[in-house]
């Protein structure tokens, strides 16, 4: 696949990236934070953000993956992915959230499905805090009602690669985030 189309460039994403960071420390001044990266897309977005964060802050990570239907790549691409909702946990976080501030860093709010059913997962841990930082956001494509608290970019319903998104765990290396033709 030779054809992808940049839609945000690397310098756009390190400029947003940096006042999301900037949020981010003011909104928790004089307190300490979790940075919760979903795997694996969130995973650039998540070291690049945490640099930007002047707060007492560590990492966690946690593995998701959705069940069922999900499609191949090329029927993911051309009719999007519609997850059951059903969603199964890979990998849990390494640590207790009990009275904690947790940011979970997300690449992309689609559905909204596997977002909603984290924040009911880790609600029940109890933590102080819990907000939602994801790099993009597809809203039309929302089946269950979710915002992001920081939220980088809306994007229109593409299918986008780059920055840590992948199509068929490929491009996760692309500095600039792409469009991926539909035929
Ligand atoms: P949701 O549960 O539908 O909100 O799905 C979120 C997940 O779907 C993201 O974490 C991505 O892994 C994947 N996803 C959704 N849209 C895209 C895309 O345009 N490119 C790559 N992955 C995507």
């Amino acid at each position: 696949m030779t054809d992808l189309k940049v839609l945000i460039t690397r310098d756009a994403i390190a400029k947003r990236v940096g006042e999301l960071g900037a949020d981010i420390t003011k909104d928790f001044s004089g307190q300490s934070i979790i940075l919760l990266g979903v795997l694996k897309g969130a995973a650039i977005f998540l070291s690049d953000l945490a640099r930007h964060v002047k707060l007492d802050a560590t990492f966690d990570f946690i593995g998701v993956s959705s069940y069922g239907n999900r499609p191949s790549p090329a029927s993911e691409l051309k009719s999007g992915w519609d997850s059951t909702g059903e969603v199964r946990l890979l990998k849990d976080v390494d640590q207790s959230l009990k009275d904690k501030n947790v940011i979970l860093v997300e690449d992309i709010l689609d559905t909204g499905l596997t977002m909603t059913y984290l924040k009911k997962l880790l609600m029940a841990r109890q933590p102080r805090s819990l907000k939602v930082a994801a790099l993009l956001d597809k809203p039309s494509r929302r089946k269950l009602p979710l915002e992001g608290d920081y939220v980088g970019f809306k994007i229109p319903d593409e299918f986008v690669v780059g920055y840590g998104l992948d199509y068929a765990e490929k491009y996760r290396n692309l500095a600039d985030i792409c469009v991926v033709p539909r035929e």
